[in-house]
């Protein structure tokens, strides 16, 4: 038990190493399948994925705080409400990401240069404020953005109580204090969620991007938007700080990578646009690269709904489906060197069915697109003009709700030369 809570990612390669990549435990109550087969992976996320729900333990734990949003929901309210905002993320509503995006990069490199000579900045700590910069602007057209940074704070509050809670021998019922200021937050966050929709209520402006006018013009009710608009702060929030903080530690432990990177750079003479991502395809891979080795969704969970057959083992109706992506990621039957950084690896290469950062099928990740485009502005705006030194020996991962550094990551961030 320790075990499990104190490294469940470790704890799920070792079931996997011991007993294969369809590790079936019939526990008593709940049959269990542990899976990091690519077919098996496939079969549930893509091929039969309508036989899975989201009624798991992960999911239930996030609905405390997100209600049955697009991410803990599913069946036919998921249906309807990811065709409802899926316009948000077309590639022409993107576009205006890249500003925002520029701006937290910039932001980042002026936190550093603030820092007295020789301070580390902590990057866990930037990384957040950048991605919440950047998933406030997404939510909301320009006036929403004042409402933004509370919601997403309360949000993180809250999820913090969660997480500590699911880690708590005491049960989930019983009224403990923490439960009591989940209680709290959670009110607090309904709160900023009512004054975000009363206020874009008001207005009538027709905006592709502005996901709760998208939400208003389709009959959703208060309660709908509130779920869908706290879904998209931990959905889109932490997941990026996680993927932008783990980059920049992989990139400041990989000196030639490094230095490719900032090669590819040098053929920017000014802060990057839109334009410029398909021009960045090495800062690309290293994207990918370090979603491999420490993707932030490092497990994914389903509910069998009816009896199955995943490559070639039985799965009752009720068996809860554990994709590992921490395990998928690094199997050495699967990747050369898989503990290495390469991203040469990813440059051409086709993606894979045992590559799933951001899942696959039906589920697949509504932000993926805007993840990537995010997180490759917001590094390439800081590593053109700055560079990035370890100070410690790799840190420690907890697998909390996303992967991160425990104790966050310091890393000396400082100019390369004068602009
Ligand atoms: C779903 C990962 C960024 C919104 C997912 C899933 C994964 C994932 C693995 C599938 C979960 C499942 O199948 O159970 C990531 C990673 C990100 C990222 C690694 C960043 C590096 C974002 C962003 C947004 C977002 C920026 C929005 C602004 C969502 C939503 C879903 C989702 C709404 C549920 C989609 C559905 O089921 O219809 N994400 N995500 N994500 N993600 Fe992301």
């Amino acid at each position: 038990m320790p075990r499990i809570l104190r490294a469940p990612h470790l704890f799920l390669t070792d079931v996997g190493a011991r007993h294969g990549p369809l590790a079936a435990i019939p526990l008593p109550r709940t049959p269990v399948l542990v899976l990091a087969d690519p077919a098996g992976v496939r079969r549930v996320l893509v091929d039969n994925a309508r036989a899975y729900g989201k009624a798991t333990v992960q999911y239930s734990a996030l609905a405390t705080v997100t209600g049955p949003g697009l991410l803990a929901g599913d069946g036919t309210r998921w249906r309807t409400h990811r065709r409802v905002v899926q316009p948000a993320f077309h590639h022409g509503g993107l576009r205006d990401v890249a500003g925002h995006a520029v701006h937290a990069g910039r932001q980042l490199a002026a936190e550093a240069d603030a820092l007295p000579a020789g301070t580390p900045l902590e990057v866990l700590a930037a990384t957040s404020r950048a991605g919440l910069e950047v998933v406030g602007h997404t939510l909301a057209a320009a006036d929403l953005s004042r409402d933004a940074p509370a919601l997403v704070e309360a949000v993180g509050r809250a999820l913090e109580l969660v997480v500590r809670r699911a880690a708590s021998p005491v049960p989930a019922t019983w009224p403990t204090p923490a439960r009591r200021r989940l209680a709290r937050e959670v009110a607090a966050v309904d709160a900023i969620c009512a004054r975000i929709v009363t206020d874009r209520a008001a207005r009538s402006v027709e905006d592709p991007r502005d996901l709760v006018g998208l939400m208003l013009a389709a009959g959703m009710d208060d309660r709908q938007i509130r779920d869908e608009l706290v879904t998209f702060v931990v959905a889109g929030h932490e997941t990026v700080a996680s993927s932008l903080t783990w980059t920049l530690d992989l990139l400041s432990r990989n000196p030639s990578a490094l230095a490719a990177v900032h090669d590819e750079l040098a053929g920017l003479d000014a802060d990057p646009t839109w334009d410029d991502v398909p021009r960045l395809p090495y800062l690309r891979a290293c994207v990918d690269e370090a979603l491999r080795l420490y993707p932030p969704a490092w497990v994914i969970t389903r509910r069998a709904l009816a009896d199955d057959v995943v490559a070639g083992t039985a799965v009752p109706a009720g068996t809860l489906v554990i994709v590992c992506t921490w395990a998928l990621h690094r199997d050495g039957s699967l990747w050369e060197a898989p503990g290495e950084f390469r991203p040469e690896r990813f440059l051409g290469a086709e993606r894979r069915d045992h590559y799933v950062p951001f899942g696959a099928g039906p589920r697949l990740c509504i932000g993926r697109d805007l993840a990537l485009v995010e997180e490759v502005l917001v590094l390439a705006t800081l590593l053109r003009t700055h560079t990035v030194r370890p100070v410690g020996p790799p840190p420690r991962v907890d697998a909390l709700v996303t992967l991160r550094p425990r104790g966050g990551l310091p890393l000396h961030v400082t100019r390369r030369c004068a602009d």
